[in-house]
């Protein structure tokens, strides 16, 4: 790949052509949030967390390439704003119930909530009636809390294999959807997987999620984005 230039946030960085601006950012110690994106899968763009301002415009920094002379803006007021109603509008749609959580403190959906200081959304709660799906031995999906990321059909926990996650239904009524079938012999290694590949707590391995208790889990520790935001620039 040759190398360009980009301006982020009125620095010049050198990087590859072509690579996600999100990563240009991180390596060189800029955080940018992000929820649908999962390091090593495809990038779909669809929580719209990353928006930043590319060459002017409101453009998800996940999905777009890096081109030479671009201009990227990370942290305006108003692209602080846009990702602090996005993440409250996720609150108020789904049920988050965080304290009963077995993901508090390891949850992304948490961690920004926590870093963009909300309190109390703008919005109202809806309450939808959702349920649990339990039948897997080893995990259990909870729809309340599932933000829609598509993150567990995207990555294939096993190469050879398609991803065992389809969406079912349409508009308000879609739901994540298991195959029971093809799951029932899921070991301990795919259902932790499954379970890291959520950035919620939708997909819980049954009987560890209590494992590290609360307060010693990853965001009790350190908010989220200060791992790069600490480790500056890398290449
Ligand atoms: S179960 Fe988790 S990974 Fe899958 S779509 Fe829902 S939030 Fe995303
Ligand atoms: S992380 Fe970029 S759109 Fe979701």
């Amino acid at each position: 790949m040759s190398k360009i230039l980009v301006n982020i946030n009125g620095v010049d960085y050198s990087a590859e052509s072509g690579k996600m601006v999100l990563k240009v950012a991180n390596e060189n110690g800029i955080y940018i949030p992000t929820l649908c994106h999962f390091e090593g899968i495809k990038p779909q763009g669809s929580c719209r967390v990353c928006t930043c301002k590319i060459d002017g415009r409101n453009m998800t920094a996940c999905t777009t390439p890096a081109s030479h002379r671009m201009v990227v803006v990370t942290d305006t007021a108003e692209l602080e704003k846009i990702r602090a109603t996005i993440i409250e509008l996720l609150f108020a749609e789904g049920n988050h119930f965080c304290p009963a959580c077995e993901r508090s403190g390891n949850c992304e959906l948490q961690a920004l909530a926590y870093r963009y200081k909300m309190m109390v959304p703008q919005f109202p709660y809806l309450f939808p009636a959702k349920d649990l799906d339990a039948k897997n031995p080893k995990i259990m999906i909870d729809h309340n809390r599932c933000i829609l990321c598509k993150r567990c059909i995207r990555r294939k926990l096993e190469p050879d294999n398609p991803s065992w996650f389809v969406f079912k239904n349409r508009g308000n009524k879609t739901q994540i959807n298991l195959d029971h079938e093809l799951t029932a012999d899921f070991d301990d290694e795919l259902a932790q997987k499954a379970m890291d590949t959520c950035p919620v707590g939708a997909i819980i391995r049954k009987e560890k999620g209590f494992d590290v208790p609360i307060g010693e889990r990853k965001y009790d520790k350190n908010p989220i984005g200060s791992d790069i935001e600490n480790k500056g620039v890398t290449s």
